[in-house]
C-alpha cells in the first residue's frame, strides 16, 4: 500500500502496449505452402520475429491465425479493448471480405496490411483488397520483411 508522500504511479494502460498480429486462411501452412510464391519461412518464425521487433519498440504482440472469417472479425473486435494497432495479412479474405474491412473500420486503430507476395503482379482477382481501403499502410511483395516493416510503421505512429 503506498504511504503518504509516495508519488502516485499511473500504470500505462495495456491499450498502448500491444499489437494484434492477424493472419488469415492458409497462412498456417507457410513454409510448405507454395514456397515458390510465399517462401520457406514458417508462420511461427514470422510471429517470433514480429514479437522481437515489437519488443524493441516496447510493444507486446498477440498473434492470431485463423482459417475462418468470423474468428478474424472476433479478434479485430477484441483488439478494440486492449490493442494499440493491428498488423494483418488477411490472405484470400483480402479480396472478398467486406466483414473484415468493416471490423477494421470500426476498430478505430491504425492498421498495417501485409502481403508476402506482390498481389499486383499476380492474378487479376488478387489486385483488389477490401482491406487496403481501411489500412494506413500496405506492404506487398517484401516477403516476411513486410511484417517487420509493418511493426516498425505502427511503432513509429504510436510513438508520435
Ligand atoms: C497473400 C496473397 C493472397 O492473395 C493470398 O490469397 C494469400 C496470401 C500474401 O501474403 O501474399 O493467401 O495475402
Amino acid at each position: 500500500m503506498p504511504h503518504r508522500g509516495t508519488p502516485r504511479r499511473y500504470r500505462t494502460t495495456v491499450t498502448e502496449r500491444r499489437l494484434l498480429l492477424l493472419n488469415g486462411p492458409n497462412l498456417n501452412l507457410l513454409g510448405t505452402r507454395q514456397p515458390e510464391v510465399y517462401g520457406v519461412t514458417t508462420l511461427a518464425e514470422i510471429e517470433s520475429r514480429v514479437a522481437d521487433v515489437a519488443a524493441d519498440a516496447g510493444l507486446q504482440v498477440r498473434a492470431v491465425q485463423s482459417n475462418h472469417e468470423g474468428v478474424l472479425v472476433d479478434a479485430i473486435q477484441a483488439a478494440r479493448a486492449d490493442c494499440a494497432g493491428i498488423v494483418i495479412n488477411p490472405a484470400a479474405y483480402s479480396h472478398t471480405s467486406v466483414a473484415i474491412a468493416d471490423a477494421l473500420r470500426s476498430a478505430g486503430l491504425p492498421v498495417a496490411e501485409v502481403h508476402l507476395s506482390n498481389i499486383h503482379a499476380r492474378e487479376e482477382f488478387r489486385h483488389h483488397s477490401y482491406v487496403s481501403a481501411v489500412a494506413d499502410m500496405v506492404v506487398a511483395g517484401a516477403g516476411p520483411l513486410g511484417y517487420e516493416m509493418a511493426v516498425r510503421y505502427l511503432a513509429g505512429r504510436l510513438a508520435q
